[in-house]
């Protein structure tokens, strides 16, 4: 990490469009709310903003199942308000990132539907993975891979039989729901088409993609079964995926590469990947010079509230860019994961710790990337089973509830149902408890977890100690951490044990609660320089 660009030390927000502000009162967050909502970001002191999938799209996955990837859909707005959201962003000095989805489309999607309507070989099918299947008859999926999701990775199609009738026929591949379908990442077309869709954004104005599933795309020849522990391919969409045939195949780093090559026409653009890959040589091939910018992992999201955890979750994250020379990202919350404060804990409890951990991640080099919510330190909400939208929920046959409580919308301001987010119905409840958590209440209290990230964010970017690129332990108690940024005074303490520890020396820059004294309390971080 030598000379820097905007995005080595950004610290990003992701809005969840869904999820953030609604401006026409249908429940659903849009374009336009978030428009509305960038002086909010631009108070909070954030680089760029990461806007969560807004394509025409039949919302089977919420968005993930594009059926158009260059347009919007209506219930989240229109090309035009998306241009003007882009503008005055950028008038705020915020940067606009999107999500790029390329390992799959929406089996809305024109190329889909065409390929249901045509006969096994056609070059209609061969944009997908369509494939006979086991059994006399065909009738067992082509090979043992599970969906992430759930259940088997292959649905059977319809062909035309002998007689000139619609009978089950091929099976299509998707690793993620049914809705989903796998492109083939080995025909022509579909390369164009990415490549297209990236130029169609990036000539809009946009700085950069957040990569879907960067370690999807290839697949091996042959798809052969997976062999590995977990007969089929684990299940659960952050877990690590070493060794399956279903992901990180070789043939990936030609697609980054051909993102890449496009991005290198626009200066300034940027891409991160969303990179499930745990061996962190592999990783770091995600992010060679000719490959993507950065990568999200989530060692950090995955460790418990655990000195010794948090800190091998940091050396690896580490160690997995640095052999590639590309600067290190931290995520602590996401919506495909609980919350932090309820991970750690929940309540009073999970709360202190999430604020703690907001400052270790604050202090680290690299990239942040922030959640909407997280900076009001939102628990997840706890749901009825018959509010749940998640496809997770039924395709886990009821096993796994789903994401669904860390989407709940965002609470603004005021005690009304929908707490400023919609005059309306929002689309999951939000829970009355998130009306002691809206912006408008925290923004009043100088304690508050908005407070103290802002103060966070700004110290990051202002204060000179906040320079160089790695980072040096130091001694600490048991279940205690230390760190200085390698080349400055910067010094992040965290205590996850039970007891106060003595301070390192320094000066107080700020800390995640009270302190005692010169003691760190348990559950508590804090900055010297
Ligand atoms: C990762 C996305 O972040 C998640 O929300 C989505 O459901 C899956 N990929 C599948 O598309």
């Amino acid at each position: 990490m030598s000379s820097v660009h905007w995005w080595q030390n950004a610290v990003v927000y992701q809005v969840y469009v869904r999820s953030f502000s609604d401006s026409d009162g249908d429940g659903v967050g849009d374009l336009e709310g978030v428009r509305s909502r960038l002086g909010y970001l631009e108070l909070l002191g954030v680089d760029a903003l990461w806007l969560t999938p807004f394509f025409t799209s039949p919302m089977a996955d919420h968005g993930y199942d594009v059926a158009d990837p260059r347009s919007v859909d209506p219930v989240f707005g229109d090309l035009r308000t998306f241009d003007a959201l882009v503008t005055d962003a950028h008038e705020h000095g915020l940067r606009v990132m999107i999500d790029l989805v390329p390992n799959h489309t929406s089996t809305e999607h024109e190329w889909f539907r065409a390929a249901l309507d045509s006969v096994p070989g056609s070059p209609e099918r061969a944009r997908y993975h369509f494939r006979r299947g086991r059994g006399e008859e065909g009738e067992l999926p082509p090979n043992n891979w599970t969906s992430v999701f759930g259940g088997p990775a292959w649905t059977r199609a319809l062909d035309l039989d002998a007689a000139g009738e619609w009978a089950p026929g091929g099976w299509y591949l998707h690793l993620l729901s049914p809705d989903q379908p796998d492109l083939n990442w080995t025909n022509p077309e579909v390369w164009a088409d990415l490549e297209k869709t990236l130029r169609f954004w990036l000539d809009r104005g946009i700085d950069g993609f957040r990569v879907h599933m960067a370690h999807g795309m290839s697949k091996p020849d042959g798809l052969p079964d997976n062999r590995g522990g977990d007969e089929g391919g684990a299940v659960g969409l952050l877990a690590p995926i070493d060794g399956d045939p279903r992901f990180d195949h070789d043939g990936v780093h030609d697609v980054h590469r051909m993102i890449r090559a496009v991005l290198d026409h626009y200066p300034g653009r940027t891409a991160i990947g969303e990179i499930t890959v745990g061996d962190d040589e592999r990783f770091a091939r995600y992010v060679r010079s000719d490959e993507l910018h950065l990568g999200f992992n989530f060692r950090l999201l995955q460790a418990p509230f655990d000195a010794a955890a948090v800190r091998e979750a940091i050396e690896h994250s580490l160690a997995a860019v640095k052999w590639a020379g590309a600067a290190p990202t931290w995520t602590l919350s996401n919506h495909d994961a609980p919350r932090p404060v309820s991970r750690y804990g929940g309540g009073a409890l999970g709360r202190a710790r999430a604020r703690a951990m907001t400052l270790v991640e604050l202090a680290l080099p690299g990239a942040v990337c922030l959640y909407n919510g997280e900076e009001l330190g939102l628990p997840d909400a706890e749901l009825p089973d018959a509010e749940l939208q998640d496809p997770i929920w039924e395709l886990s046959g009821h096993a796994e509830r789903g994401r669904d409580s860390c989407r709940v919308p965002m609470p603004w301001e005021g005690d009304a149902p929908g707490h400023g987010f919609t005059s309306g119905q929002p689309w999951l409840p939000m829970p009355p408890e998130y009306g002691e958590l809206t912006v408008a209440g925290q923004l009043e209290d100088t304690t508050s977890t908005l407070s103290l990230i802002r103060r966070a964010v700004e110290l990051r970017k202002t204060h000179p100690a906040f320079t160089g690129d790695g980072v040096e332990w130091f001694g600490a108690p048991s279940g205690c951490l230390a760190f200085r940024r390698a080349g400055s005074t910067l010094v992040c303490a965290l205590n996850t044990s039970n007891n106060a520890v003595p301070l390192p020396p320094g000066d107080l820059l700020l800390a995640s609660g009270p302190l005692n004294g010169n003691l760190l309390p348990p559950d508590t971080a804090a900055w010297l320089a």
